[in-house]
């Protein structure tokens, strides 16, 4: 009590002289103007010491009790030899564990907040960063919430008319949490995901330099082996790409649209209580490709090429069976249907040399994710289905070996064949690098 007592009262008179200190000796006026403290410490004022109060060498250590907790400090509390590393004796209380209600609302709020900080100024990519942030974390805590967050930021920021529909767990809002959780969001992948998906408020950052060091077994030979002495024989090749089979495609539906994939009972023009345009039989522009449009075309090409008799040496075929469903309308049935249609169309119409077939964005469920195998728990092969079942029906219709079906089925359905006249096929999901 007596250290702080002097201070308090030196304090009051040096505030008293403060006007005086520039212009004058603040002591003026005091006497005596010099005191000297005598050399001995004033062992009176307690009635205790942990050490010895006549010694210089050291800090005279008084024993201190607390007249309210009744306690005596310890020595070991100022002896300057045992200055502790830790605080282990108070108490250091910690915030409850958040539930799942409480970490979305912080999540949302936090994103929100982020969102309108002045702090950020005109940096919206340095806002998408730190919003992903929040994202994340609730992706990892609580992944049931991503899904709802997803919905709730897609309604707030106006992402989307129908949010409840294009991003909830049944739809988009699964893979998202996924993809949050898994992502570095405060590095490349958070700047990737900006870019992309979130209306561009990231620049698009620079492609990442390869190291092939590691993707080859045995380095490239040098001299190259003499190339092959060419028969002389022609091959015909046939090249087919995105059919976009529709198989929901509705004759007489409104073929002009305002939006997405027309010819669909569920996207009419609302300004329009009938057809602009009715859906042709054969087709129309602004839509997927009907049944009567793949056949008629698969009719069409054995006459025009003059193959009725030969068929081709191979087909290749470059992707996007599938039609331009959003999300919420597709299904692993659906997916799985068009390929099987179309290959058997292929096989059929166009055998019998083998159609090397490679996939689509659209052939892969979910906007064409292929889920890393290093993402484990569980996930790595949760879009197998699709992997295998393609691979199966390039096995049942005779187009590849055993060897490249496996290939297919361990690699998101690339592959290679090497074929009997010498030539390796290699085939690629670029779905990867989709952009
Ligand atoms: C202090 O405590 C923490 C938590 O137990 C421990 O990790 C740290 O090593 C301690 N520091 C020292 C110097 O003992
Ligand atoms: C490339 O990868 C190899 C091994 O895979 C490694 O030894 C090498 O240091 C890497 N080079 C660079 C530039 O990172
Ligand atoms: C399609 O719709 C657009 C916009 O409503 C309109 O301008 C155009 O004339 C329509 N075309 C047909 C063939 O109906």
């Amino acid at each position: 009590m007596l250290g702080p007592c002097v201070v308090f009262v030196l304090g009051l008179i040096s505030g008293t002289l403060g006007a005086d200190t520039r212009s004058a000796n603040p002591t003026q006026g005091i006497k005596p103007s010099t005191f000297t403290v005598p050399g001995a410490f004033p062992t009176s004022a307690f009635s205790k010491y942990f050490n010895s109060p006549t010694a210089t060498s050291a800090q005279v250590q008084p024993v201190v009790s607390d007249p309210v907790t009744h306690e005596t400090y310890p020595f070991s509390l100022t002896n300057p030899e045992t200055i502790p590393k830790n605080n282990t004796d108070d108490p250091h209380p910690l915030p409850p564990t958040a539930s799942s209600a409480r970490l979305l609302e912080q999540a949302f709020d936090q994103v929100l907040s982020i969102a309108v900080n002045p702090i950020f100024g005109d940096d919206s990519c340095a806002r998408c960063l730190a919003g992903l942030q929040a994202a994340k974390f609730l992706a990892l805590a609580a992944p049931d919430q991503g899904p709802v967050l997803a919905v709730r930021l897609c309604d707030h920021f106006k992402f989307a008319s129908d949010c409840g529909t294009s991003f909830s767990r049944l739809a988009l809002g699964s893979v998202i949490t996924q993809v949050v959780a898994n992502a570095d969001v405060g590095g490349l992948d958070g700047q990737m995901l900006c870019q992309n998906f979130i209306k561009g408020l990231c620049p698009l950052p620079p492609t990442s330099p390869l190291n092939l060091t590691s993707w080859f077994a045995k380095p490239k030979p040098s001299p190259l082996p003499a190339a092959r002495k060419p028969s002389g024989k022609r091959l015909k090749v046939l090249h087919i790409s995105d059919m976009h089979l529709d198989p929901r495609y509705a004759t007489g539906s409104e073929a002009n649209c305002s939006s997405g994939t027309c010819c669909r009972e569920n996207n009419i023009d609302a300004t329009a209580p009938v057809p602009k345009l009715p859906a042709p039989r054969f087709g129309a522009y602004h839509c997927d490709t009907p049944l009567s449009l793949v056949m008629s075309a698969l009719q069409a090409i054995p006459p025009l090429t003059g193959t009725q008799r030969s068929g081709f040496a191979w087909t290749l075929y470059t992707g996007d069976l599938v039609s331009h469903d959003p999300d919420n309308q597709l299904s692993r049935a659906y997916v799985e249907y068009t390929e099987t249609i179309v290959y058997d169309l292929f096989k059929r119409f166009l055998g019998p040399g083998p159609v090397y077939a490679t996939l689509g964005n659209h052939d892969s469920y979910n906007q064409a994710q292929d889920a890393p195998h290093a993402i484990g728990q569980g996930l790595a092969k949760q879009f197998s289905w699709n992997y295998d079942h393609v691979a199966a029906l390039w096995k049942h219709e005779g187009w590849l070996p055993d060897a490249a079906v496996k290939l297919a089925r361990a690699h998101y359905s690339a592959y290679m064949v090497r074929r009997a006249d010498g030539l390796r096929v290699i085939s690629l999901n670029t779905d990867l690098w989709y952009r």
